[in-house]
């Protein structure tokens, strides 16, 4: 599968004969399973029609800095937030140089200062233009930024030249644009990752809860989504906003999660049980506001069914468990790897405030039946990249 998997790609298109090629490239790119947007400058559309280019990218075509019906929907910040990869294609030298000064006058060059995006460019222009002085330190500028530089070709150029300045095939180009996405480890993998609480009623208005807030869950979700995963996110109540580019299915109770899991995992290679979810239920939920009685009150509460356990029992996913523990962190988590039949744990220990629930970093151990590796503190973000990372390399996923 392929790298590019899933990853939103701007293709921009400056002014040059090549810009014909630009139609193929989306295309190619479509075919790897990237979205793609176009942007073009002035110049590029004299070369092709935004129509084409529209037509083949399913998107409409972005051209306007100071366009105030375009920026109220996508506008040039919230493009260039968008997408994973500024692809320039075919990159002129007028281009080439706009970006080494990093001028803001078209909307390209806009979102080529505002992106947090990879960057690259395909240069096309005539041999002489190519070895100029000038070009060649405006490329080396490029390069010593970051951006990546591909092609040219050598040939036949369209003004009878010989020599080095064509822009490289739609094909090659597609094909250099894989490596640039070290992650896509995951690309064509399904999982789903279950975060956050559960929420267990017990009268219209209380219910039995804990303080997960969902961000390590939601953290996993991020980095397999960036992996190039097919993510299926299922949530208890949390305050933060699903991540695009995954199926979102939010859940108040464990039966509930109990479900939406079982369905999801039907079909998937990997499932990831983060949700901190209540061990216990009301045995019946009172239809009317408990009333206050008196100085003490009892609450029968009976089993829920446990998800991971269920999901390891009825499907052939690699299942993943946490758990969350305030001492014996490690045993008890072993216990419940083998209890849950599970492939791996992730020890959490949650008597600190600074890790585990509801905190912004964590510290966990990923325990499987041969060895145990620890994550020291770091951001959930960071652990999420680095528990994904290590569960593809250790058990070859
Ligand atoms: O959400 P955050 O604020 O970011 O906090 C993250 C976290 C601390 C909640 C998370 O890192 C974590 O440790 N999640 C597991 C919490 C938990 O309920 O652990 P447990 O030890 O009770 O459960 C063990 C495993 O069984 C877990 O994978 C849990 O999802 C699963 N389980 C538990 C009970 C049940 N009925 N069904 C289950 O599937």
């Amino acid at each position: 599968m392929s790298s590019l998997s899933n990853k939103r790609i701007i293709l921009g298109v400056t002014g040059g004969i090549a810009a014909y090629k630009s139609a193929e490239i989306i295309r190619r790119l479509q075919d790897q399973g990237a979205e793609v947007r176009v942007v073009m400058t002035a110049a590029a559309e004299e070369f092709i029609r935004p129509l084409t280019m529209q037509a083949l990218s399913g998107n409409p075509v972005h051209s306007q800095l100071l366009d105030s019906e375009a920026e109220a929907g996508m506008g040039h910040i919230e493009l260039a937030r968008w997408a994973d990869l500024l692809l320039i294609a075919p990159a002129s030298a007028d281009f080439i140089a706009n970006m080494v000064h990093g001028r803001a006058d078209s909307l390209l060059s806009a979102i080529h200062l505002a992106t947090p995006a990879i960057v690259a460019v395909a240069p096309a222009m005539n041999q002489a233009m190519w070895a100029h002085a000038a070009s060649v330190a405006n490329i080396s500028m490029l390069q010593e930024r970051g951006v990546r530089i591909i092609g040219p070709d050598e040939g036949i150029q369209a003004c009878g030249d010989v020599g080095p300045g064509r822009m490289q095939q739609p094909d090659a180009i597609v094909h250099n644009l894989g490596s640039l996405f070290q992650t896509g480890r995951l690309a064509g993998k399904k999982l789903v990752i279950t975060a956050g609480p559960t929420r267990e009623a017990l009268d219209p208005v209380r219910y039995i809860s804990n303080h997960s807030s969902g961000k390590m869950g939601y953290a996993l979700a991020e980095a397999a989504i960036e992996a190039g995963a097919n993510v299926s996110l299922i949530s208890g109540p949390v305050a933060i906003a699903p991540p695009e580019r995954c199926q979102f299915t939010a859940v108040e109770s464990a039966q509930q999660m109990l479900n939406a899991s079982l369905e999801a995992a039907a079909d998937a290679d990997i499932f990831i049980a983060a949700a901190a979810v209540a061990d216990y239920r009301a045995s019946s939920v009172a239809e009317q506001k408990i009333k206050k009685q008196g100085e003490q009150i009892s609450i029968s509460l009976e089993k829920n069914p446990d998800i991971v356990a269920s999901v390891a029992q009825q499907t052939d996913c690699f299942v993943v468990g946490f758990a969350a523990e305030t001492q014996d962190v490690e045993s008890y988590a072993r216990d419940k790897l083998a209890r849950k039949n599970l492939h791996a744990i992730i020890a959490n220990d949650v008597s600190r405030g600074d890790v585990g629930f509801n905190a912004e970093d964590n510290e966990v151990s990923w325990i499987d039946a041969d060895s145990t590796k620890v994550f020291s503190k770091r951001s959930k973000a960071q652990l999420a990249r680095d528990i994904l990372e290590h569960m593809v390399n250790h058990h070859k996923l």
